[in-house]
């Protein structure tokens, strides 16, 4: 946990702690965390200790007001609720209403509700990965058209170790949105990547994602395939020829899980230039018995792993208490 978070959740303030609160706004409110995860009690405590005004323009200027926002804005709803928020916190204390705080929630009100918002996650660069997502966990009847958790997780922990992606060739299973393979795209220098999925809307928003942060992948052949675990030729393996194979969150339906380990024990056979690809697979962990079977299949088809410890960094809005687990995988 870095400094920032500890002082945070210790609910130290003082300058540097009202500094660390208006980051912690913008970070979640670009990326549309749940409002109640936003750190309004510090806020409520800076309040208090007079510096009312002044901190709440920071906050606006972070985020309904922030370029990227401007940009890539999240749903009109998730503005309004923030802003009606952010407007009873500051009028709870004595301070007079603040003009900037109400034209920004009339020019919410004006609008429509929109076919499409976005979610944005800030690397360490300062650059943000901008995606359509959608609101619910579930919808559409997948689980795949919103960042997980074991996303940022793998993510970061890409993000420490640039050298083990570089001059690549990269499969990601059952990518979802996007995050991880974009942002691996930016900062670890990848040769090829193909993001896949095998659910059609799935797949129409993973192009949308990847097409929309094209710019930012210059140096990277990427392509976006439709690939099923069921349904993979040894054909389809060669012509992909990873080096390297990442998932996130793929490990949660009983039901699929002999379909992919056959699949990864597939992959980890068909060596390269007579080496073996190297295989990542970040869990979080929901059910234990859901994941013990996991391993136990692994086993069975001859497949070893080790636990690979995760990140040290901060980088994307989530709770640390999760129980995630990133597995290298062997024969
Ligand atoms: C929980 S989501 C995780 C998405 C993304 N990796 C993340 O962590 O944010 C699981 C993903 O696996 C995909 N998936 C499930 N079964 C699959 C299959 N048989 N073949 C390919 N993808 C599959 C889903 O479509 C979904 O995108």
């Amino acid at each position: 946990m870095t400094e920032t978070t500890a002082n945070l959740m210790n609910g130290k303030c003082g300058a540097i702690q009202a500094k660390d609160i208006v980051s912690t706004f913008r970070v979640h409110f670009l990326a549309m965390c749940r409002l109640n995860t936003l750190p309004w009690k510090l806020l409520e405590t800076e309040l208090k200790q007079g510096r009312s005004s002044e901190l709440i323009v920071d906050i606006l200027n972070q985020t309904c007001l922030h370029k990227v926002c401007v940009q890539h804005p999240p749903s009109v709803k998730y503005r309004r609720l923030f802003l009606q928020e952010l407007i009873k916190m500051h009028e709870s204390t004595t301070a007079e209403p603040l003009d900037e705080l109400y034209d920004a929630l009339s020019e919410v009100l004006c609008l429509g509700k929109e076919s499409i918002f976005y979610k944005s996650y800030f690397l360490p660069s300062g650059d943000t990965v901008s995606l359509t997502e959608s609101q619910a966990v579930i919808s559409e009847g997948t689980t795949g058209l919103v960042t997980w958790e074991a996303a940022m997780y793998l993510t970061e922990w890409a993000l420490e170790n640039p050298h083990l992606f570089s001059g690549t060739t990269l499969l990601e299973l059952g990518s979802g949105v996007g995050l991880t393979g974009i942002a691996l795209c930016r900062h670890c220098k990848p040769k090829k990547y193909v993001f896949s999925d095998f659910h059609p809307s799935v797949l129409q928003k993973l192009e949308a994602n990847v097409e929309l942060n094209s710019q930012d992948l210059p140096d990277v052949a990427v392509s976006v395939e439709e690939l099923d675990w069921e349904n993979v030729s040894e054909g389809r393996l060669r012509d992909i020829g990873a080096d390297t194979v990442i998932a996130a969150d793929v490990v949660y339906d009983p039901d699929i899980v002999d379909c992919l380990v056959s699949l990864l024990s597939r992959i980890l056979r068909s060596s390269k230039d007579s080496s073996q690809p190297n295989v990542y697979i970040a869990s979080t962990i929901r059910n234990p018995e859901t994941y013990s079977f996991f391993k136990k299949k692994l086993t069975g088809a001859g497949v070893t792993h080790s636990i690979i410890t995760g990140p040290t960094s901060e980088i994307f809005p989530y709770n640390r208490l999760s129980s995630i687990e990133l597995i290298k995988l062997h024969l």
